[in-house]
């Protein structure tokens, strides 16, 4: 079966075409036109912007798909298309245009939860996945821990009560003057820093559940920031590598306690805050140690992209194209 999938629910617009075959998946084109320089000048994604962006760039994210991918409409089984969560205006390109294409090409159409699309781009890598299994998905927008007794049977079991993970990397690098998008700068820098330079504090990891909070630590960045004189490049890059590492200390901590505690047989790591070194060397390592599965796509599939919307329609059912809704807010 051949899906191609539109992702268009935040600053990416995205295109991709996936084979399915025998469980097995097979990126035959990944399109993706990103509006990162766009957006730098506001510090971050202006959605009234990203939409008249989106209508820009759709068509043309189609063509180079397809033509990528070799095939012509009539080759294609499936279509698939993000509805949610996002934001709003943006996510709306890219519904209306797949269901115009469904209409016109006459093909079914699957109407994909943009974070169980993350967690599903881990069957990138066509190994066997054991179950149960523990996800952690870390995006811009959302942090949440996910227990799956199956492939398709996902409940959420953990999330954070104020700020998502990218978003307290994207807040902490405005403060430092690093600019947008705020995850690969801190990484960048904290490579040069000292991961102990500064305690930063470790919300709710004493609190006996798979909750975050980030909005504190994001906090105590900002006090530390306006205690010191002067900051100079080293003090920036010690901040930035004091912050990271305790984010990552929170992330992995949570992950492996609710792994422990569901007796995980596979631990995986998603989103486009997994794109970040330190986390996925860290979670390898303490997945390795309790000898469980550990897995995490590779980095260009972290980000937003539609691939991974594709191979997430492969575990769901079609719907008519009239019925297709954005849904900004769609929970797991
Ligand atoms: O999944 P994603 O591409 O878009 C959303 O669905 O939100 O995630 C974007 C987030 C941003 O907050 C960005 O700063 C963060 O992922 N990010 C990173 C890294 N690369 C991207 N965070 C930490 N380290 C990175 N290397
Ligand atoms: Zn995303």
């Amino acid at each position: 079966m051949k899906i191609f999938a539109i992702e268009s629910s935040c600053d990416e617009t995205a295109a991709a075409v996936v084979e399915t075959k025998g469980g097995r998946f097979n990126i035959l084109a990944n399109t993706i036109v990103s509006q990162i320089d766009i957006h730098r000048q506001y510090g971050g994604v202006v959605p009234e912007v990203a939409a008249r962006h989106h209508i820009q760039n759709i068509i043309p994210v189609l063509e180079q798909t397809l033509d990528q991918a070799k095939l012509t409409p009539n080759k294609l089984d499936r279509l698939a298309v993000t509805v949610g969560p996002g934001l709003i205006t943006s996510l709306i390109v890219g519904i209306e245009t797949a269901k115009t294409l469904s209409y016109v090409w006459k093909k079914p159409i699957v109407p994909v939860n943009h974070m169980k699309a993350h967690l599903y781009a881990n069957w990138s890598h066509n190994q066997k996945i054991n179950f149960p299994a523990i996800t952690l998905i870390v995006s811009g927008g959302h942090t949440e821990i996910i227990l799956q007794t199956s492939p398709t049977h996902l409940k959420k079991i953990g999330a954070t009560i104020d700020d998502a993970a990218g978003e307290a990397f994207d807040k902490v690098a405005q403060l430092l003057g690093l600019g947008y998008p705020g995850g690969p700068a801190i990484s960048k820098l904290a490579k040069t820093g000292s991961r102990n330079a500064y305690p930063f504090p470790r919300p709710m990891l004493k609190e006996n559940n798979f909750n975050f909070s980030f909005s504190g630590l994001k906090t105590a960045v900002l006090y530390t920031t306006q205690k010191i004189k002067k900051i100079t490049p080293a003090v920036t890059a010690d901040i930035a590598a004091s912050f990271e590492q305790a984010a990552v200390d929170i992330l992995v901590e949570k992950t492996i306690r609710a792994a422990q505690t569901h007796h995980a047989k596979t631990i995986m790591l998603s989103g486009g805050v997994a794109a970040n070194g330190l986390l996925r060397q860290t979670l390898a390592t303490k997945a390795k140690n309790l000898k469980i599965k550990f897995l995490t796509p590779d980095i260009h599939l972290c980000t937003d992209n539609a691939a991974m919307i594709a191979i997430a329609a492969a575990f769901d059912k079609p719907s008519p194209w009239h019925t297709l809704k954005v849904n900004p807010n769609l929970d797991i």
